[in-house]
């Protein structure tokens, strides 16, 4: 018999954690900025998550941003324990991790500037959720920034569909890996029932989706006892009882109407009400999932961010650039296919000075000539919203730099050695998570600084041999090291 008790069912079958680049301080800071908050400096504030588990999203930010304070709540023991273990094994000592539940968790008024709380919210009962934004309005400082994902409607009642039939199938009293079974079981004739049929496919298809989720997703999300779905509105409202407000979303493109045709951002869209805007737009996305910042209600925001702002901050993009036309113009494509393209001079250059600089993240008002025209900064920025607004590039509140492969002792954060050894997962320094196979994850476990060419060579040729030929081992090193510093693993030396 599986017990019903909060953080049980975490002990029985973990769920491991992993870096969520869009709960990191940078893109916290970077909204409440855009939107005109003074937000605190990611390099240097106070991060509360809430329902941390393992330490898997704020171990990589606490050993990349040491000067910044990081505090995990769990009411999971072995999650907790999991995530002491680790820091103790890092030596690092700027994060502390709590075994509580949140609702008995009483931070300092004001005590932190951002407060994250990524997969919880949907899959606690009420009293606990009513806890979650209330200890987040509690702890926020009054400029911070509170991040807060859960599931919504209208798009989650498909998913409610299967959930309700798997809940039906399998008996909660069997062990976890028992329900998974039956839960498979299920999912795959479901799938086969519903493939051929015209209404149902789309049910059909999402069960082919769940039967690929992990053992972790489908236990506890999809047969979770709690998974509550709810408008934005409500959730909106449930934040104002607490004197919050809605400030973005962490995907700022989640927010553009531009993919939609222009009857409908001339009509329906084209409300000044932000909040009924995001609720219209769920519904035409049929959304399941948001990730929704708040921020005091205290506090005057922009409904869009002035263009100005963005001289402030910083911006990366891994994107490839057209060569130019005869007319002068070159189209930039974003890794996600989403383009732009220009015959503006000054954004030409200042696009293709990011994208060389790749993952580097430069200072905006660094990208024209220190004589450029006030109208030709505009325009750079206005270039730059829209390859934000499409995802074809990615605003910062801080420049950063990475070490590249010409480095003669490269070196990763002792993070990603620790992640390399336990598996295939690691967070890079922009805290993406990264897939290693299993060369890769030998060679990053021997990235501490320590060694040059000669030494990795050596300390390769055993852990790689069968995969990689001895012959070509020091080629394969080189081509590795550059994917490395590609996918922003490697320190700046
Ligand atoms: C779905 S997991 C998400 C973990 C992590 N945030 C992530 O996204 O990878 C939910 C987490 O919330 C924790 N949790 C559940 N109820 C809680 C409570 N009342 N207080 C604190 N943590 C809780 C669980 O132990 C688990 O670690």
């Amino acid at each position: 018999m599986v017990a019903d008790e909060p953080g049980v069912l975490y002990d029985e079958v973990p769920y491991p954690g992993r870096p969520f680049d869009q709960t990191h301080p940078d893109r916290l800071a970077t909204l409440g900025r855009l939107y005109g908050l003074r937000s605190a400096a990611p390099s240097r504030c106070r991060l509360l998550e809430l329902g941390c588990g393992d330490g898997g999203n704020l171990l990589p930010m606490a050993c990349t941003l040491p000067a910044s304070q990081f505090v995990g709540v769990d009411v999971s023991q072995r999650a907790v324990a999991a995530a002491r273990a680790r820091t103790e094994e890092l030596g690092i000592d700027n994060v502390r991790f709590e075994e509580s539940s949140l609702a008995d968790f009483a931070p300092e008024p004001g005590s932190f500037d951002f407060v994250i709380a990524h997969g919880v919210y949907s899959w606690v009962d009420e009293p606990v959720r009513d806890a979650l934004m209330a200890v987040s309005a509690r702890a926020l400082a009054e400029q911070g920034v509170a991040y807060v994902s859960y599931n919504t409607l209208p798009g989650g009642r498909l998913r409610d569909i299967l959930r309700d039939i798997l809940r039906s199938h399998v008996d909660p009293t069997d062990a976890p890996q028992r329900q998974l079974a039956s839960a498979r079981e299920m999912l795959a004739v479901l799938q086969a029932a519903w493939a051929y049929d015209t209404e149902l496919h789309t049910l059909g298809s999402l069960a082919a989706k769940m039967l690929d989720d992990s053992d972790a997703l489908l236990f506890h999300d999809t047969l979770a006892p709690v998974n509550a779905r709810l408008h934005f509105e409500q959730f909106t409202e449930h934040a104002a009882g607490h004197g919050l407000q809605f400030l973005a979303e962490a995907n700022f493109w989640e927010m553009q109407v531009g993919w939609l045709p222009h009857e409908l951002r001339d009509g329906v869209l084209a409300t000044d009400d932000r909040l009924r805007r995001e609720q219209l737009l769920d519904q035409l996305r049929m959304r399941t999932f948001r990730q929704t910042l708040l921020c005091h209600a205290s506090n005057a925001l922009d409904d869009t961010p002035p263009l100005d702002r963005l001289a402030t901050l910083a911006v990366s993009a891994q994107a490839q650039a057209s060569a130019a036309q005869p007319d002068g113009r070159v189209t930039f494509t974003g890794a996600n296919g989403s383009n732009l393209t220009t015959d503006h001079g000054v954004v030409i250059a200042a696009l293709e000075r990011v994208i060389a600089a790749w993952p580097a993240i430069l200072p905006i008002a660094e990208l024209w000539p220190s004589d450029a025209l006030a109208e030709d900064r505009q325009i750079v920025c206005e270039a730059l919203l829209r390859c934000y607004s499409a995802a074809l590039a990615s605003v910062h509140a801080e420049p950063a730099a990475f070490g590249t492969s010409a480095a003669t002792h490269p070196r990763v954060t002792a993070m990603a050695r620790l992640q390399a050894r336990e598996g295939a997962l690691v967070a890079n320094l922009r805290h993406d998570a990264v897939t290693l196979d299993d060369p890769a994850r030998a060679l990053v476990m021997l990235l501490d600084g320590t060694r040059d060419r000669a030494a990795l060579l050596a300390g390769l040729a055993d852990a790689v041999e069968g995969p990689v030929a001895r012959s070509e081992l020091a080629l394969w090193l080189e081509r590795s090291l550059t994917q490395l510093a590609q996918s922003a693993l490697l320190l700046a030396s």
